[in-house]
């Protein structure tokens, strides 16, 4: 694809910048911490060239999904704080995103500052697109920078609208996923395979289709896997299954047939009898999946048959989990193939949401070629899709 313009191509010095980056990062639940703080780390490249270049930067940014009203355990006051500590300078945020108190605090910002203005999603106009929301955000800056990749496959306010008003360019981890997702898309080194595992094939479909006649291989696993193994006619117990999805799956396996691309699904699994810690598990063959239990990671020989295909690969796309990452004891074989991903003398990327922040615990993302921020983002871009954010950018000269 063509490369967007960036900051580097605009100046920046003594105006009003107006950052839209996606600080949705996930908290912890009891304590309301961030439990990975990738997605604001991944910014700050762009942050910072600004603020040396004598920008005076505004933030924007939504968290989660308050539906159009304030949510107290939405605020952005902590994504302002690990902001100002990892960038040693103070960073204010502002009670709401539009408005005097908004207007008041960017006057008063001096070159080089940086500011974050509360979490766009308080307001309904964010998600709609409201025109006139997008006006009221334009009219606080003076040029708008998108590094909001993981967002972009939305036509929010301020993703699309807000490029109506000002002149607008892309930052640089913007810069770095389309990179980085169009190399893997435009010229793969062969032979090249995809990992896919996570709980329903119908998020991921239209990237399936898509990348089937680039890809040498996929290799299946996660919840996903039991609606292509029902698809085949085996007993899959009482595993997660999509009912409206087994046509599909039959359908994939057929096209992946014609077109000469290797499918692989588990040959073993693990089992449980419930969803916790203290279940009772078992490795069992596809074939004797027990009535009464269910799917919850992949087995041994699996790991190890999609280890020796992943070894003669040069690119490797993985996205999903193989197993029921969160629960602890189901979370072997995700961790396994995190290992051997960062061990391969290949291109490997890596999809955002799940996956991303499987890797990012076990403190492998720096054995990775790119690890995408992007959960959906990166699925709509490989499945072909120009995201609207993407598409309200324009191109280099
Ligand atoms: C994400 O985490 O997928 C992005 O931040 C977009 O959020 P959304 O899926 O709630 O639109
Ligand atoms: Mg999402």
């Amino acid at each position: 694809m063509n490369r967007k313009m960036t900051v580097e191509d605009i100046e920046v010095s003594g105006r009003r910048v107006i950052l839209r980056v996606d600080f949705n990062v996930p908290l912890a639940e009891e304590t309301g911490e961030i439990t990975d703080d990738s997605r604001i780390r991944a910014s700050l490249p762009t942050i910072k060239y600004l603020s040396e270049h004598g920008a005076r930067v505004i933030l924007l940014s939504h968290m989660g999904r308050p539906g159009g009203k304030v949510v107290a355990g939405l605020r952005l006051a902590v994504t302002a704080e690990r902001l100002s500590q990892i960038l040693g300078q103070p960073v204010p945020v502002t009670s709401d995103c539009v408005g005097v108190e908004v207007e008041k605090a960017v006057a008063g910002l001096k070159n080089g500052e940086v500011l974050l203005l509360e979490n766009l999603r308080f307001h309904s106009g964010e998600e709609s697109g409201d025109a006139s929301f997008a006006e009221a955000l334009a009219s606080l800056g003076d040029v708008f920078v998108n590094d909001a990749f993981a967002t972009s496959h939305r036509a929010h306010a301020s993703i699309v609208g807000i490029t109506r008003h000002l002149p607008s360019v892309a930052g640089f981890l913007m810069e770095k996923e389309l990179k980085n997702l169009s190399g893997i898309l435009e010229n793969p080194a062969h032979p090249f395979a995809s990992l896919l595992g996570g709980a329903k094939i119908s998020d991921k479909v239209g990237m399936l289709e898509n990348i089937m006649s680039k890809v040498d291989l996929i290799l299946i696993g996660g919840g996903m896997a039991a609606t292509f193994l029902k698809a085949k006619s085996y007993e899959i117990g009482r595993s997660l299954l999509e009912v409206d999805m087994i046509d599909t799956a039959a359908r994939l396996m057929e096209k992946a047939g014609k077109e000469k691309t290797g499918l692989l699904l588990p040959n073993d699994v693990v089992v449980a009898d419930e969803l916790s810690n203290e279940a009772e598990t078992a490795i069992v063959p596809v074939e004797n999946i027990p009535r009464d239990r269910r799917i919850v990671d992949i087995g041994p020989r699996t790991i190890a048959d999609f280890s020796k295909e992943l070894q003669n690969c040069r690119t490797v796309f993985w996205n999903g989990p193989m197993g029921i990452y969160e629960i602890p004891g189901f979370a072997g074989g995700t961790q396994e193939l995190a290992k051997i991903i960062a061990n391969l003398e290949a291109i490997t990327v890596i999809g955002g949401g799940s996956t991303a922040e499987a890797v990012n615990e076990m403190g492998l993302t720096d054995k990775m070629t790119f690890v995408s921020t992007g959960g959906g983002a990166s699925l709509e871009f490989l499945g072909g899709q120009m995201l609207p954010g993407v598409a309200a950018l324009p191109d280099k000269q």
